[in-house]
């Protein structure tokens, strides 16, 4: 069956311009687009769970046909419950590659009939990540080149 809602999940912690790139491709493909922050029960995420929604809803709020949510729990019930049989995921480069093929294959081992759709990041996104914008903002460096500009002072607040 066409699909015309996907999954976009991950933990965002805090949103980059890469997640924002794939966001926006994503929402240039399908109808609905729902973004989904996980809520990780063993460790908690540098960005306290709400702050790391409102970025995301700040960063997407030109795109009307994209929701966020966040979950706990597996990405596939999160599907079953809203009825999604895509997931879509960015791709930096052959790092990424190997853990995504297997994110794919047991997701889909899962919920037969899930996809994973990969979207290879924009040139200039390869580089980014979280982590590394976490770890610049704590050491004062500007990050204003890697987050979307609506949430640089949500970052910036969080490290003074
Ligand atoms: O942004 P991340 O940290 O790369 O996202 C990883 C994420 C959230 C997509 C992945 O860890 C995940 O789906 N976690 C939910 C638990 C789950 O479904 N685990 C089985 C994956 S095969």
């Amino acid at each position: 069956m066409r699909q015309s809602a996907c999954l976009y999940p991950g933990s965002f912690d805090p949103v980059t311009l890469g997640h924002l790139d794939i966001i926006t491709r994503a929402a240039g493909i399908f109808e609905r687009v729902v973004v989904g922050v996980l809520v990780n029960a063993e460790k908690n995420g540098a960005f306290p769970m709400e702050e790391r929604v409102a970025m995301l809803k700040k960063a997407a709020a030109d795109l009307p046909q994209v929701e966020v949510l966040p979950f706990s729990g597996l990405t596939v019930d999160l599907c079953r419950q809203l009825d999604i049989r895509v997931l879509v995921r960015g791709l930096r480069g052959p790092g990424d590659l190997e853990s995504e093929m297997r994110m794919a294959k047991v997701n889909g081992l899962l919920l037969p009939g899930l996809e994973t759709v990969f979207l290879p990041s924009a040139g200039g996104m390869e580089a980014l990540s979280s982590s590394l914008v976490r770890e610049i903002a704590s050491l004062g460096g500007d990050i204003s080149a890697l987050v979307p500009r609506s949430v640089l002072p949500d970052i910036l607040s969080h490290y003074k």
